[in-house]
């Protein structure tokens, strides 16, 4: 099939563009490179053997993409454009739903100008907000908690109406949950610019010495050992779930779905730390402090729809998560001296 990939330059874009590949699908890659880089198609053409066509461009650019989906006769879009920065988003609500929400409709629009209408959407876990009950499963009422949860919201909405308006097309919203590790060459991985706000890229510097230590945002939470508890799934995995759920789309006779993608275990901040040390023998220093403004105390998924409607499920450690990170973490060290 040939697929187009917007975002697909970014981290779990790249990741699913090597699993796609290596499945014999036809894979082109669409990003404006805010938060990526080109380079990474060269090292996915070292993974995969196969050149993966790069477009630089942005997703509210209808144009461009209505191009795009002509000329390489696209059949399935899988969309990870988008920007994911919760606190940017509420210092700049106006940005990320233009970039989020504005970008998704020029990208529906685009699709329907081409007649493609298989769409697999890059949805989060905070779209469910405050936990009513856990396991989160997908039938949890919806409540994001902030404007970059609001705009995977808004879209999962307008994604349901065009649903119901249309019932040709084949949409699966994608909610992941908390992805990590990095493919096992080394050549991609997450690699975020300038201190991370997330805990494994963060843990990943302190073991290699670029970060002095990790500060843990509290551990007076009603959790085991009173630090957050969060559904770590390897990036590996979440690449094979797309995959997966594109399968299931063209047997499927809903328009439109949601899966949630975890693995079901909740892993503490201290759990987590644990298993890098293991996996990288270094050590990570770290210090206690306030828990972080808006975060939950625990959440993780109910993995049993993905199982029963695509098939899939995570196969990948938490040991395999740190490794891969780790096996990353040194590649990006060694490329960059
Ligand atoms: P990422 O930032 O690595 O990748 C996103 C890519 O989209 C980047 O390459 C960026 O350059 C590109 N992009 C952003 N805005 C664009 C635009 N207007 N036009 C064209 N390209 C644009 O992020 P990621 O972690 O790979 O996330 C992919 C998707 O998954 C995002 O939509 C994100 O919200 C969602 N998601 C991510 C996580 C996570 O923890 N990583 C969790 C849940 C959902
Ligand atoms: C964050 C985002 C969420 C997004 C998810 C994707 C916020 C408030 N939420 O969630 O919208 O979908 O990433 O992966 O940003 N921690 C530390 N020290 C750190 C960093 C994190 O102790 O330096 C703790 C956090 O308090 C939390 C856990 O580690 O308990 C995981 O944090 P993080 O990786 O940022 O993910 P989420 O909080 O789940």
């Amino acid at each position: 099939m040939n697929i187009l990939l917007t975002g697909g330059t970014g981290y779990i874009g790249s990741h699913t563009a090597a699993v796609l590949a290596a499945a014999n699908h036809q894979v082109v890659l669409y990003d404006n490179l805010c938060n990526s880089q080109a380079s990474v198609a060269d090292r996915l053409q070292t993974i995969t053997g196969k050149t993966l066509p790069l477009v630089i461009g942005d997703i509210r650019n209808t144009l461009l993409l209505t191009d795009t989906l002509k000329t390489h006769q696209i059949e399935a879009v899988i969309h990870f454009a988008g920007l994911k920065a919760v606190g940017d988003s509420v210092r700049d609500p106006v940005t990320y739903f233009d970039n989020n929400v504005a970008g998704t409709l020029s990208l529906l629009q685009a699709m329907q100008a081409t007649a493609v209408k298989t769409l697999v959407f890059s949805s989060s876990a905070t779209v469910y907000g405050e936990p009513q009950y856990l396991p989160y499963d997908e039938k949890h009422p919806t409540r994001a908690m902030n404007p970059y949860g609001r705009s995977k919201l808004h879209i999962e909405e307008i994604l349901a109406d065009l649903a119901t308006a249309h019932a040709d097309w084949r949409i699966a919203c994608l909610r992941y949950f908390n992805p990590v590790g990095a493919h096992e060459s080394g050549l991609i991985g997450e690699d975020p610019e300038g201190i991370p706000n997330n805990l494994m890229p963060f843990v990943a510097r302190v073991a290699s010495g670029a970060l002095p230590r990790l500060t843990i945002f509290g551990n007076d939470y009603e959790t085991p050992d009173g630090t957050g508890v969060r559904d770590y799934v390897h990036v590996m995995d979440l690449a094979e779930g797309h995959l997966a759920a594109l399968e299931s789309l063209g047997k499927g006779s809903a328009p439109i779905r949601y899966t949630n993608l975890g693995t079901g275990i909740g892993v503490s901040v201290l759990e987590l730390v644990q298993a890098f040390k293991d996996a990288s023998g270094q050590d990570i220093p770290s210090v206690v402090s306030d828990r972080r403004p808006g975060d939950l105390p625990a959440y993780y998924a109910d993995a049993t729809k993905a199982k029963q409607e695509l098939g899939w499920s995570a196969t990948r450690t938490l040991a395999d998560m740190c490794q891969s990170t780790w096996h990353f973490q040194v590649c990006a060290k060694q490329r960059a001296n």
